[in-house]
Order: C-alpha cells, then sequence, then structure tokens
C-alpha cells in the first residue's frame, strides 16, 4: 500500500482523489492545512507523513482574476510545484503534477498531443507551463506530468495518461474525463 498525500485537497480534483483513494493510506491536506508555496511547512508535511506519492492538486484556477494578478497565480502554479519538487528530491516520493489544456495556444485544428509545442495566451496557461518546464522538470525525474485533456473526446483521455501512472489516478483522470 502507498503513502498517498494529496495538496489543494478541498479542491475539485483532490476531493475525487480522495474519494477514489479510500483504503489507502492518505493523507489530504487542503489550503488552509498546507500552503505549498511556503517551503518550510511543505518540508515538515513531507518529512512528518513520510509520502511515497504526492499529488498536487493545488493550483490558482481563476483564469480571469489571473490575468490582473498574475504574480498570485504564479506563486501557487509555478512556485508552489517547484517547493513539492526540491522536497521530494530531498526526502524521496514521487510527484504527480496536472496540467492544462491551456499550456497550448488553443489554436490548432485538432487534439492536441502530450508533446505539442506549447503557447500559452494567458496569464493562467502561462504560470501553469512555468510550473512544470522550469520547476518541476529540472528538479526531479521522479514525477507524472498529466496534460488534462478535460473537454476533449473522451478517447483523447484514455490516451494521455500515461500507462505508468498508478491505476487509481488513472481511473480519476478517466472519470474526470468521462464525465465533462
Ligand atoms: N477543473 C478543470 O477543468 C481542469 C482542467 C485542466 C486542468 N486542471 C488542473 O487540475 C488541477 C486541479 O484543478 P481543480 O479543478 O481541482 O481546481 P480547484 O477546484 O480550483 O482546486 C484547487 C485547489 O487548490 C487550492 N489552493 C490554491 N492555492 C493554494 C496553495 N497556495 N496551497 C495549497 N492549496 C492551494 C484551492 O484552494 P482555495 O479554493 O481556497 O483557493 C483549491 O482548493 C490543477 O492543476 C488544474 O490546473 C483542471
Amino acid at each position: 500500500m502507498n503513502r498517498w498525500l494529496i495538496t489543494g485537497a478541498g479542491g475539485q480534483l483532490g476531493t475525487d482523489l480522495k474519494a477514489a483513494l479510500v483504503g489507502e493510506e492518505v493523507q489530504a491536506l487542503g489550503r488552509a492545512d498546507l500552503d505549498i508555496a511556503d517551503s518550510t511547512a511543505v518540508t515538515r508535511a513531507i518529512e512528518d507523513f513520510a509520502p511515497d506519492i504526492v499529488v498536487n492538486a493545488a493550483a490558482y484556477t481563476a483564469v480571469d482574476a489571473a490575468e490582473s494578478d498574475e504574480e498570485a497565480a504564479y506563486r501557487v502554479n509555478a512556485a508552489g510545484p517547484g517547493v513539492l519538487a526540491t522536497a521530494l528530491a530531498k526526502h524521496g516520493g514521487r510527484l504527480i503534477h496536472v496540467s492544462t489544456d491551456y499550456v497550448f495556444a488553443g489554436d490548432a485544428q485538432r487534439p492536441y498531443d502530450v508533446d505539442d509545442p506549447t503557447g500559452p495566451t494567458s496569464a493562467y496557461g502561462r504560470t501553469k507551463l512555468a510550473g512544470e518546464v522550469k520547476r518541476i522538470a529540472k528538479r526531479s525525474n521522479m514525477g507524472f506530468r498529466l496534460r488534462s485533456p478535460l473537454g476533449w473526446l473522451p478517447i483523447s483521455c484514455m490516451r494521455e495518461t500515461p500507462r505508468s501512472a498508478p491505476s487509481q489516478l488513472r481511473q480519476i483522470h478517466i472519470d474526470h474525463c468521462l464525465s465533462e
């Protein structure tokens, strides 16, 4: 049995994930319990619980508000994942981080593939991309990065979820897709 730590556990994904992980050893921390951009608090949480897997469901998802306060969005969407990745690189454990279709320009005439060139046109997309590229990728070889195809055809959802992702997460990812 794995030890799962969920950040942003009060949000949509965090709530669904908690339900999907019944029977597993789970610590679900909402924003009031753990601010992912607070490195001292993140380090303490990871040292105390020693998770095998951290699912980062925390994000600044207010797309319109991010346009007028990109700094606040950057703190959660870019700096926060970096804090998590850094703490896990030190203490061990895998990080599962969720991307978004906003990292793409949105003008393609076909569904995006996970490795298509990015080109965010919004503050939300820029900060999410910064979290993946600048913060996580250079710190870790231990994570999964899920480019969420919410709103795409369900078949794309299943193709996109890495085969190597833990089965519970695969399922919830697919369920999310199918419910959209
Ligand atoms: N929902 C979608 O359609 C969709 C589509 C594509 C990708 N995604 C991605 O999926 C992931 C989960 O999204 P979601 O839909 O579950 O978002 P959500 O419902 O907005 O949940 C995000 C959670 O993160 C919390 N949070 C904000 N700042 C935080 C911080 N500094 N530290 C800890 N927690 C913090 C929020 O708390 P407050 O509510 O108190 O702010 C909220 O509970 C995100 O990475 C998002 O980019 C979502």
